[in-house]
């Protein structure tokens, strides 16, 4: 079959031949129809993210049809149109997952391939009303959004919500959710016109986090924010505990702008805020997101769709920054 390989830190992607995946016992092999990219892909080929051994296919969402099965798995699942949950081996503590957790894509062989062989329990119906490159699109970002908002940000009806940085994957798929759970939600953005789209989207309000007064100004739209979403971390950390309101949740689930700094503890302690880490989910999670999904009608909102032999170009659009929403693969259909 063929695969986008990444055979060295930092490299192009190189489309080769490789051997079929080997269906081990529960297994089912599906032939991906689409698969998206996700920040994780990006710090991967750039050989910062932790543990990476080369060669790797990469990517962790994918959608495709269960063209094979283990002898163990029912046939009746041939022929079935997939998503696949990229989480595995969450274990059995639903607060955390446990050491052998990991995400498709590393350390094993992920998506962006023609086909891929997981076990049969990570595999789940594709929602009818999406297409395959939309149901992919939505499964990473899609758990992590709903445990982070949900799970872990416990965010009511009503709620004054900040999301930064909403031209992300997650980010957005956040306030898909946040909305459909009919709260009210501003966001951050390095990007006044990414501001307007998620305005369009419901959004009441947001900030560009480039101009140097933003948190005065997120200040002035909301009294407070009840929950916070935060996908960015970094040197201005501080800032979110400012405009949370007292008693708020910060929920944590990426750093794009590296370490947090300058978080004054007083602040934490004095306001009585509760700073939440959420990664990822668990097995019923990612089931209950697309059931919340599927209610409420809710599609992963698309960047651009690449051909899959231009992966290269597609990891270029998520190195610019400039995209709004996923950035998604198509294989031949
Ligand atoms: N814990 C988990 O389970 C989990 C799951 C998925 C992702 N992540 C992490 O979450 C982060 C985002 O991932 P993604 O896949 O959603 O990324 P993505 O689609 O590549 O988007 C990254 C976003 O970061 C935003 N950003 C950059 N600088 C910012 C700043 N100073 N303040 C606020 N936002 C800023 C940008 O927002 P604008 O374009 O609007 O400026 C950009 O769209 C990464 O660190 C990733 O590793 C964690």
């Amino acid at each position: 079959m063929k695969a986008q390989v990444l055979e060295s830190k930092a490299s192009p992607f190189v489309l080769k031949d490789v051997p079929m995946p080997i269906v081990n016992a529960g297994d089912v092999l599906v032939r991906l129809k689409a698969s998206a990219m996700n920040h994780r892909d990006l710090y991967i080929r750039q050989g910062t993210y932790p543990r990476t051994n080369y060669p790797i296919i990469i990517g962790s969402d994918g959608s495709g049809v269960v063209e094979d099965v283990a002898a163990s798995v029912s046939r009746s699942l041939i022929g079935s149109s997939v998503v696949i949950n990229p989480g595995h081996n969450w274990g059995t503590n639903p607060n955390a997952q446990q050491r052998e957790f990991k995400i498709l894509g590393l350390p094993d062989n992920g998506t962006l391939a023609e086909y891929i062989a997981v076990p049969a329990k990570y595999i789940l119906p594709k929602p009818e009303y999406m297409s395959f490159e939309e149901a992919s699109a939505l499964m990473l970002v899609g758990v992590t959004a709903y445990r982070a908002l949900f799970t872990r940000g416990s965010v009511q009806r009503g709620e004054s919500v900040l999301i930064t940085g909403i031209g992300g994957g997650v980010a957005l798929t956040a306030l898909q959710f946040a909305l459909a759970a009919e709260a009210k939600v501003f966001v951050t953005s390095g990007s006044d016109a990414k501001i307007e789209k998620a305005m369009l989207l419901g959004a009441a309000g947001g900030v560009n986090y480039k101009s140097a007064p933003w948190a005065i100004d997120l200040a002035k739209l909301s009294n407070g924010f009840d929950l916070i979403v935060d996908g960015a971390a970094g040197a201005e950390f501080g800032k979110l505990l400012d405009v949370a309101s007292p008693g708020g949740r910060v929920v944590v689930y990426g750093s794009v702008q590296g370490k947090i700094q300058n978080a004054e503890a007083a602040r934490i302690y004095w306001k009585q805020l509760s700073i939440l880490g959420s990664t990822m989910g668990t097995e019923e999670e990612c089931a209950a997101m697309l059931a919340f999904a599927e209610a409420h009608r809710v599609k992963p909102i698309i960047d651009s769709v690449f051909r899959f032999e231009d992966a290269d170009a597609a990891m270029k659009r998520m190195e610019s920054g400039e995209q709004f929403g996923k950035i998604v693969l198509r294989n031949d259909q």
